[in-house]
């Protein structure tokens, strides 16, 4: 469904991405995971054509986007959520989700706004049930300020599945959350996948949620690729273990 072929990124001197290649399979769960200022953000920056590449190709369903603006990914269904919340704190809930639906009802926006019409109607059972769906049916109303970090993350993957997305960027999904909430944003995760057949690539520090829910994991390191494979392999790697880790085993209370 995706393909990156020897994709680099360069910041005048600061090589943050360094000929990453790799494919991601329609239906599946792939994890992006690697230490601080990895590339990790960089690479979905560059998927989602909010960056260009410096070099290197980006293919999506056998298309090549590599010059495509993020508006025209976005159209194709690449969606993404960002590290730090983009949400609209002047609009309720309900409408941040309405607005998802930006990248394919242009240029009719305004009527997302016409409060009787048929169309809005229809809209806002579908953003209702996208709420519902990530556990925040009863805040439409509610200021997504009003809401915890946590359920404002929700609330984002929400607005995403209202733009139609094929292909699901998540960055850092977890972060915020508490326990119960991890482990309800992990059996989501997987619920769009099975029954939306989403394709999902999920940037996470959360190892317990990466390793029990993806497919596949590539580790970045230093913006180089440094092991794909799947999360029980990448747990009992000891080069992942020494290099990504350092002394300390995260791994150890996930197996
Ligand atoms: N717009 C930019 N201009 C210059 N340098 C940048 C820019 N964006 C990222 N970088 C640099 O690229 C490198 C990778 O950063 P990136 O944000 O992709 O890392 P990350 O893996 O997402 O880290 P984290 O886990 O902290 O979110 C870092 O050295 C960062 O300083
Ligand atoms: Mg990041």
């Amino acid at each position: 469904m995706l393909k990156l072929q020897e994709v680099s990124k360069h910041f005048g001197g600061v090589k943050a991405i360094q000929k990453v290649s790799f494919e991601l399979q329609a239906n599946t769960i792939f994890g992006l995971i690697g230490p601080n200022g990895a590339g990790k953000t960089t690479l979905f920056n560059l998927i989602s054509g909010t960056l260009k590449v410096s070099k290197g190709k980006i293919y999506f369903q056998n298309q090549d986007i590599t010059h495509l603006p993020a508006y025209k990914r976005s159209r194709l269904g690449i969606t993404r959520t960002f590290q730090n919340l983009s949400l609209y704190p002047d609009l309720t809930c309900l409408e941040n989700v309405l607005l998802g639906a930006a990248s394919w009802i242009r240029p009719k926006l305004k009527d997302l706004f016409v409060f009787n019409s048929r169309e809005y109607k229809q809209l806002q059972k579908q953003a209702r049930e996208f709420l519902d769906l990530v556990g925040l049916k009863e805040k439409e109303k509610l200021s997504p300020s009003q809401l915890s970090y946590g359920h404002q993350r929700k609330l984002e993957i929400a607005r995403c599945l209202m733009s139609k997305p094929r292909l699901l960027l998540l960055d850092e999904p977890a972060a915020g959350l508490n326990n119960q909430e991890s482990h309800e944003l992990a059996n989501l995760l997987a619920f769009l996948k099975k029954e939306l057949n989403l394709t999902l690539l999920i940037i996470e520090h959360d190892m317990d949620i990466i390793m029990s829910i993806s497919d596949e994991i590539l580790v970045l390191i230093e913006g180089k690729p440094f092991i794909q494979d799947t999360p029980k392999n990448v747990q009992k790697n000891p080069e992942v273990i020494k290099a990504y880790l350092g002394e300390e085993d995260i791994f150890a209370d996930i197996a």
